[in-house]
């Protein structure tokens, strides 16, 4: 590994792209992909939780399997959130943890900030508007974008805009939400040929029971934590005393995990994955009919 910064990759850093590097996207200089390439991440509870009950942010991943998480940051050109993660957490969504990139010759950038957003609930005072960052080279100027429907509120759009971000509107979805194969294929036109989901629930959901939507990487992080109740990992947004797994799409439609290793970072368990849908033939790297 050739290093440019003062110091050494620590040997945590090492072993997450050591893990990871066989897994992660094709590198900029290889020709742009129809539709970005996509990986899925979070960390979770022994019991599948996510986060809290009240949603309040929750650090699962120790100290070690942050280290991957950020490793898979640097490895992307953006990073992708829903709205209530946005408002609950106000995330900074910058690359930290690690000092260099996937080949040890670069420090590591920041990924450019996706927001899916359909109604602009984004507060225009979010962390992530104001935090600069060290981003990849995308044609979005490097800019926060925020995905959007037609439903939205135009001065919030004009606010945000002037807050410095991309607002982007595309297809809705039949729950009046951003839709996500459309937002890949924007996500696209604006030169991001990698896309890290990082959740919440309902995006994790959503992702999941897109039927032609291919995953080309999940990655999951167990954490030795009992929540006992929460918002469930997939698609629960909790209300009261828990939350229910989302329905997912029909049985032989359910992503199959291939490939699949675990290794050990610290206390965490974190396994990495290919998904392929058996019966519609989407493979990876690729979206069916679109
Ligand atoms: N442990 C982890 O790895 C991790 C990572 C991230 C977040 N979290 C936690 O997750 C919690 C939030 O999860 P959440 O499920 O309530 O919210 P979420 O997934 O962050 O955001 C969901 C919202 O995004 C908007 N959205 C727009 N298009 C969407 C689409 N195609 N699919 C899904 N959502 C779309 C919708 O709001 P509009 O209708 O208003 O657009 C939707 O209600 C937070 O408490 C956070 O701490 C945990």
């Amino acid at each position: 590994m050739m290093q440019t910064g003062p110091h050494p990759p620590s040997p945590t850093e090492q072993a997450a792209y050591a893990f990871l590097s066989p897994h992660l996207p094709p590198p900029r200089s290889s020709a742009a992909p129809a539709v970005p390439f996509l990986t899925l991440t979070y960390a979770q509870s022994v019991d599948g939780f996510i986060a809290k009950r009240d949603g309040r942010p929750l650090a699962l991943s120790s100290p070690f399997s942050s280290v991957l998480t950020h490793a898979l940051r640097a490895s992307h050109d953006a990073i992708l959130i829903g709205v209530t993660t946005a408002v609950n957490d106000d995330p900074s969504l910058t690359t930290r943890c690690v000092a260099y990139d996937v080949t040890g010759a670069h420090g590591a950038q920041s990924p450019i900030p996706v927001i899916l957003d359909s109604g602009l609930r984004t507060p225009v005072t979010a962390k992530v508007l104001r935090i600069p960052r060290t981003r990849r080279g995308c044609d979005s100027n490097s800019k926060v974008v925020i995905l959007t429907t037609r439903d939205h509120d135009a001065e919030q759009k004009r606010a945000l805009e002037a807050a410095g971000a991309v607002v982007v509107v595309v297809a809705s979805d039949a729950h009046h939400r951003v839709d996500f194969p459309s937002a890949l294929h924007a996500l696209a036109h604006h030169g991001i040929r990698s896309v890290m989901v990082e959740g919440g629930a309902t995006v994790i959901g959503n992702v999941l029971q897109s039927a032609n939507v291919k995953i080309d990487l999940l990655v999951v992080t167990l954490a030795p934590v009992i929540l006992g109740r929460g918002v469930h990992a997939v698609g629960g947004a909790s209300a009261g005393g828990g939350s229910q797994p989302s329905e997912m799409v029909a049985e032989e439609e359910t992503p199959r995990l291939v490939d699949v290793q675990w290794k050990q970072f610290g206390p965490d368990m974190v396994m990495l994955a290919k998904t392929a849908r058996p019966s519609t033939g989407v493979e990876a790297n690729g979206a069916r009919g679109l």
